[in-house]
């Protein structure tokens, strides 16, 4: 079976983590903070701060900014669950925003139909290394008064005009997650530019302390700690970051050149320069193309669920208007996309396509 995804986890890996073991420090220490310093390096955020998952790294930028129940927060239809769920553990209510045709990202336009007078902020995903398109966000934004929370889980190495992901709302994450593009098996990153903010992150995860062995506590919090085990794992993998970015955008134009003549690549914006996490293709029937490259030993991954479909979110009144989301649902694909794949696997992928696609004589077109 070609898998899907792998994460590259070698020597480099079993070194850093060996060194951390062999000091006894294990918990968030000094690693931490090499780890959190070699990000503050490659997004150019100001401060860096790191959690145990993207998911609680959402929840704590919620709280931080002072989402409370009651209050509305625009989240794109077409996500992982989790930029949803984190609003809903923040104790307040996602609204549904369809994305751009083209990017697959929110669409500032359908994000203004859903203004209402409880709407407290705006959560741009981006999606699969896309950028969302931050010229329209931020002055939408501004305009209407919201917090903007970024979840660039997916889009580590991604930058929107020579600007990493992440780092142009008031607050960014991003995940290291075992399929993400770097990855700590689990574990993730807030980016955030204002210092009192930083903290308000920082006391969230560590008990409502400024500092660890001090026992009197100013706020509540909660501890939603990292470890120096997951730190060293995540400095390895920024120690090949350069090399597993090249590599990605490599598969991306390999499958490209070898499939554009007879199936739809996803967009890519003129205005970013992206780290393909994973290479997706629109069919004209994504069931079927992952069904027949199944069969030839392929595996895929369909694009995310629309939300509004979800069976969790069926009770959650949120209108019908999801048209591209709907319609990425039905066409994206997302091809083998590790690092790890060999050329001639990426070969033996695009053989099965094109046996399809001449079967099926058909192109979705965007
Ligand atoms: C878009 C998006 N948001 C949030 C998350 C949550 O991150 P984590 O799995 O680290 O909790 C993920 C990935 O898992 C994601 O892809």
């Amino acid at each position: 079976m070609i898998r899907q995804i792998e994460p590259w986890i070698d020597e480099t890996e079993l070194k850093e983590v060996t060194e951390v073991i062999k000091s006894t420090w294990i918990t968030e220490g000094k690693k931490t903070e090499e780890f959190e310093g070699m990000m503050r390096q490659l997004t150019g955020a100001k401060h860096v701060i790191a959690y145990a998952n993207g998911t609680l790294a959402l929840y704590a930028s919620l709280i931080a900014l002072g989402i409370k129940p009651g209050d509305e927060v625009l989240v794109p239809d077409l996500t992982f669950i989790a930029s949803a769920n984190s609003v809903i553990m923040a104790g307040a209510k996602p609204v549904f925003v369809d994305v751009d045709k083209k990017t697959f990202c929110i669409d500032a336009d359908n994000a203004e139909e859903k203004i209402t007078v409880r709407t407290r902020a705006i959560m741009p995903v981006h999606l699969y290394g896309q950028a969302a398109d931050m010229d329209k966000i931020m002055p939408f934004a501004k305009k209407h008064g919201l917090k903007v929370i970024e979840d660039a889980a997916e889009s580590i190495g991604a930058k929107f005009r020579g600007k990493h992901t992440g780092t142009f709302g008031d607050i960014g994450i991003i995940s290291f997650y075992g399929n993400k593009i770097i990855t700590t098996a689990e574990g993730a990153v807030v980016l955030a530019e204002d210092a009192a903010l930083a903290e308000k992150i920082y006391r969230l995860k560590n008990h409502g302390r400024k500092e660890k062995g001090v026992f009197i506590h100013e706020q509540i919090g909660y501890n939603f700690s990292f470890t120096d085990v997951l730190a060293a794992i995540g400095v390895a993998q920024l120690k090949k970051f350069q090399k597993i970015a090249k590599r990605k955008n490599e598969l991306r134009k390999l499958y490209e050149d070898q499939l554009k003549d007879v199936i739809e690549f996803t967009y890519v914006d003129e205005r970013t320069s992206l780290v393909h996490w994973f290479v997706n293709v629109l069919a004209d029937d994504a069931e079927k193309l992952a069904d027949f490259l199944e069969a030839k030993d392929v595996q895929t991954r369909r694009f995310f669920y629309p939300l509004h479909m979800q069976p969790c979110y069926k009770d959650m009144k949120q209108g019908r208007d999801f048209e591209n989301s709907e319609y990425a649902y039905k066409h994206g694909l997302s091809l083998p996309s590790s690092v790890l794949l060999k050329d001639d696997e990426v070969m033996q992928v695009c053989k099965a396509i094109r046996e399809y696609c001449t079967k099926h004589k058909s192109k979705a077109k965007i």
